[in-house]
């Protein structure tokens, strides 16, 4: 095997690099995937270009960095190959989905920052998500560095997340979205749990501040709707232009980010045209750590 260095480009101040050099339909040394976990490490969010894989590709991709996860919900699941998670407004036969369809509806949540699978009791590590048909009319996605977020909170509001846990229901999202309710089966399968807000990265050991706006309901000691209000306005605290990247997707780029120290969202676009996104998601590495 011939060993080969990738290059990697700062793509924003806040956080993102792009990564060249790497074709993922090829299998990856271990020199490439230890210097791709390097910059992922050191950057939060890696975008590679031009990345024309199939699905089972992708999983493959994912597993050089930890075990895919595959999602509770059949609905959004893939039929073919279960460890992708249709991020996507077209159904698995290729129809456009109109935007009152129930998995429509509880995609859209994506507009507003959250973290993926932050309500498992073992939340997600990072997430890999490959643009198959990209959105001309907006649904960028944009990334906020949670480690300079934590960094910057005023000393009064940093009292108020230190040493604290918020709860993060998967069933929040139908509340906020107008989605489904999860089935019996499904709220069983996923019960809320707590998590610290301030966490300690296992690599990196830096702090950031852990939120999932999109699933938080609830602050330890705090009534409900004053914790409610302070998630928003963590929330958009951290979605000032220092901390964010925005991505501006080409088809078949992969964009892989770490859930650990970012959140996430999609900015809108029109529902009529189509979308099609592929998405694994990478089981994390324990319970979330206190900072
Ligand atoms: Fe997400």
């Amino acid at each position: 095997m011939v060993s080969k260095s990738i290059t990697v480009k700062s793509l924003d101040p806040a956080l993102g690099a792009e990564v060249k050099g790497v074709d993922f339909r090829l299998p990856l040394t271990p020199e490439v995937v230890s210097q791709i976990h390097n910059a992922w490490m050191e950057y939060q969010v890696l975008v590679f270009r031009c990345q024309p894989i199939s699905d089972k590709q992708h999983v493959a991709v994912t597993r050089y960095f930890g075990e895919p996860e595959v999602f509770h919900q059949n609905i959004i699941k893939s039929k073919f190959v279960k460890e992708i998670f249709r991020v996507s407004n077209t159904d698995e036969n290729g129809n456009l989905m109109p935007p009152s369809d129930p998995i429509q509806q509880q995609l859209s949540s994506a507009k507003k920052w959250h973290t993926d699978s932050s309500y498992r009791a073992v939340p997600a590590m990072g997430s890999l998500l490959h643009g198959i048909e990209v959105s001309r009319t907006g649904g960028l996605t944009c990334f906020t560095n949670m480690y300079k977020v934590y960094d910057a909170l005023y000393p009064k509001v940093r009292d108020l997340v230190d040493g604290k846990k918020c709860r993060h229901d998967f069933e929040h999202l139908s509340r906020i979205s107008g989605a489904r309710r999860p089935s019996k089966d499904e709220k069983a399968s996923m019960p809320a749990v707590w998590q610290p807000m301030v966490r300690k990265h296992p690599v990196t050991g830096r702090k950031s501040l852990y939120i999932s706006p999109i699933y938080n309901d609830k602050i330890e000691g705090m009534d409900d709707e004053d914790a409610v209000a302070l998630i928003n306005e963590l929330a958009e605290f951290a979605g000032q232009e220092q901390f964010v990247y925005r991505h501006k997707w080409e088809a078949d780029d992969i964009v892989m980010w770490d859930n650990r120290c970012t959140m996430h969202l999609v900015t809108p676009h029109d529902q009529n045209e189509r979308r099609v996104m592929h998405r694994t998601t990478i089981i994390g590495d324990g319970p979330v750590l206190a900072a």
